[in-house]
């Protein structure tokens, strides 16, 4: 009857988010995620209202290398309805990331909602490190904007290029 019961065999699961830009949380779980399931989708969303500092080719770029090192895991982009996209590529798992009770209360509506949407697809809620669970895209592009330090919250290859991007802005 429920989801669970329809798992096949190999679990494929879809990690979707804006990653502008991709920070060590989202890695995190990315990590979490790879061991948990057979297969990790992390899917981009290319059509946001959000106006993204980084372009989406950028954002595939910069997934792609910092995800080099798991095997079972794989970037994509998409468009239009989460739920429908997973059912697409066989997706039985949403992975969402929880990092404070704060997230929680818009994280569980859109649970709810996408299941209402596909009974057939579930999301599974997992928690970053500790040492993660102040960290965002948002606050990671504000401090760089303004000169602070960005290190060891994001991967190298992010860092090099929020600094180039707020070299050219100055
Ligand atoms: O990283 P974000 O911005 O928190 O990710 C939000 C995302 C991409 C998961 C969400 O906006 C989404 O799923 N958008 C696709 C459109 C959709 O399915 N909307 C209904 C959600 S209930």
């Amino acid at each position: 009857m429920y989801a669970r019961l329809r798992f096949p065999m190999k679990t494929r699961a879809v990690y979707p988010g804006t990653f502008d830009p991709v920070t060590n949380g989202h890695i995190d779980l990315i990590e979490r995620g790879a061991a948990l399931f057979d297969h990790l989708q992390v899917a981009i969303l290319s059509n946001t209202d959000k106006i993204p500092l980084f372009s989406l080719e950028e954002r595939i770029e910069m997934l792609e290398v910092a995800v080099r090192r798991y095997r079972n895991v794989s970037v994509a982009t998409f468009e239009g309805l989460l739920v429908d996209y997973a059912e697409k590529i066989g997706a039985s798992v949403i992975v969402r990331g929880i990092r404070a009770v704060s997230d929680y209360e818009y994280e569980l509506q859109m649970a709810m909602m996408n299941r209402r949407l596909s009974s057939r697809v579930e999301t599974v809620f997992m928690m970053p490190a500790e040492a993660y669970s102040y960290l965002s895209s948002r606050l990671v592009k504000e401090i760089s904007q303004l000169g602070g330090s960005v290190r060891g919250l994001v991967p190298p290859a992010v860092e090099k290029r929020l600094k180039s991007r707020n070299s050219k802005q100055q």
